[in-house]
């Protein structure tokens, strides 16, 4: 690829600067008082419900340690990753999503109208995910995504789903844990707003339409010029990263709206709050933008989990933290048709901007 790509090139001001910023200021949070069952004792509990809260307000991204996700789960899900992306480009694009079920293996995508610099694989925590057929609120219909389950790497994921005989295999495997993960986070998030620690557990009970994606970012001949995602902020409830050695994730930092380098913390995970919790808690915990920075010499490999609801979720302010002083700010949307309007707008580059929790609020 000699020839600069216009589709990749960002606008000036999105351009990845030369000098980096670490990140020192990214809280690393040690999980083991809910982890380690022991241990169990209320005031531990108590100063960690304090610790993610401040976390969620200064930053609305933090680190987590002794999650209880087993290490050896991960370096399978790692190199089966490796493993999918080292195929041919012919052997990959068997499983290629289309705009009917936007699942599976895709090299196009767009943030904000630019092509990002890198692969994916995304496959459906749920199989069948229902989720509305148009963005249309007028319109009940349903449709629902299946998976597509490569046959390379063996165990990688399963395609019969319900044959008691045969364990799952690994993705299947992987997020099971990811989502008993975010359902303690999301306990310790109520907790730390003042709420009872299941207040949002229904929301994810019954189809849930989360997803895991397979990242791959390849070397970048012109990394000043391109980014691997382009600047975002995640629409659902959570995001659980995985990030490998290879540094590259950037946040904005409340304080001062510097682009901040997360530097890696082996075996830990980035947890960072999407659009959903801080419409939920009424901008006390805002979503915040981030991006992915290339380099020319190292391909890098992230695994994302997006915790989001039910596609009925009616996603509003909640009412126990709306009072005569602080008034609901955002109009309730439905979760499904948010999600539909914004797959549509990933999908190809449109003249129009991304439809945004800001849409929603009360002026
Ligand atoms: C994303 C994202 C970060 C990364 O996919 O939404 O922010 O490090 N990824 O891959
Ligand atoms: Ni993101």
């Amino acid at each position: 690829m000699g020839e600069v790509e216009p589709a990749f090139i960002q606008d000036p001001q999105q351009r990845p600067k030369l000098s980096i910023i670490q990140a020192e200021g990214i809280p690393i949070i040690d999980l083991s008082p809910i982890t380690n069952h022991t241990l169990l004792n209320p005031s531990s509990v108590e100063g960690l419900v304090k610790e993610i809260g401040s976390a969620c307000k200064e930053w609305g991204f933090f680190q987590v340690t002794n999650h209880g996700v087993p290490l050896s789960l991960r370096q399978r899900i790692e190199e089966a990753s490796r493993l999918f992306f080292a195929q041919s480009l012919e052997e990959k694009r068997k499983y290629r999503r289309d705009e009917i079920s936007p699942t599976g293996y895709y090299e196009t995508e767009h943030t904000k109208n630019v092509r990002d610099w890198k692969e994916v694989f995304d496959f459906q925590a749920k199989d069948p995910t229902f989720i509305p057929l148009t963005s249309d609120e007028h319109d009940d219909r349903l449709t629902h995504w299946t998976n597509l389950s490569p046959q390379y790497p063996p165990h990688f994921s399963c395609c019969v789903q319900n044959d008691v005989n045969k364990s799952r295999d690994i993705i299947q495997e992987y997020i099971q844990e990811m989502e008993k993960l975010c359902f303690k986070l999301l306990e310790l998030i109520a907790l730390s707003l003042g709420l009872e620690a299941k207040r949002f557990e229904e929301f994810f009970m019954k189809d849930q339409t989360s997803f895991i994606r397979l990242n791959h970012y390849p070397p970048c001949p012109y990394p000043h010029l391109a980014l691997g995602v382009g600047r975002h902020k995640d629409p659902g409830a959570l995001t659980i990263l995985a990030q490998d050695e290879v540094e590259g994730l950037e946040v904005k930092r409340k304080a001062d709206q510097e682009w901040i380098r997360v530097k890696p913390t082996p075996h830990a995970y980035i947890i960072n709050i999407g659009d959903i919790v801080q419409v939920w808690s009424n901008d006390a915990y805002e979503s915040v933008e981030h991006r992915v920075v290339v380099n020319s010499e190292k391909e890098r490999f992230s695994i994302p989990f997006f915790f989001f609801p039910a596609h009925d979720t009616e996603v509003r302010p909640v009412e126990e933290l709306i009072n005569e002083q602080n008034p609901s700010k955002f109009r309730p949307y439905k979760w499904g048709k948010f999600l539909v309007h914004r797959m549509n707008s990933n999908f190809k580059k449109q003249n129009e901007e991304n439809i945004q929790i800001y849409d929603y609020k009360i002026a």
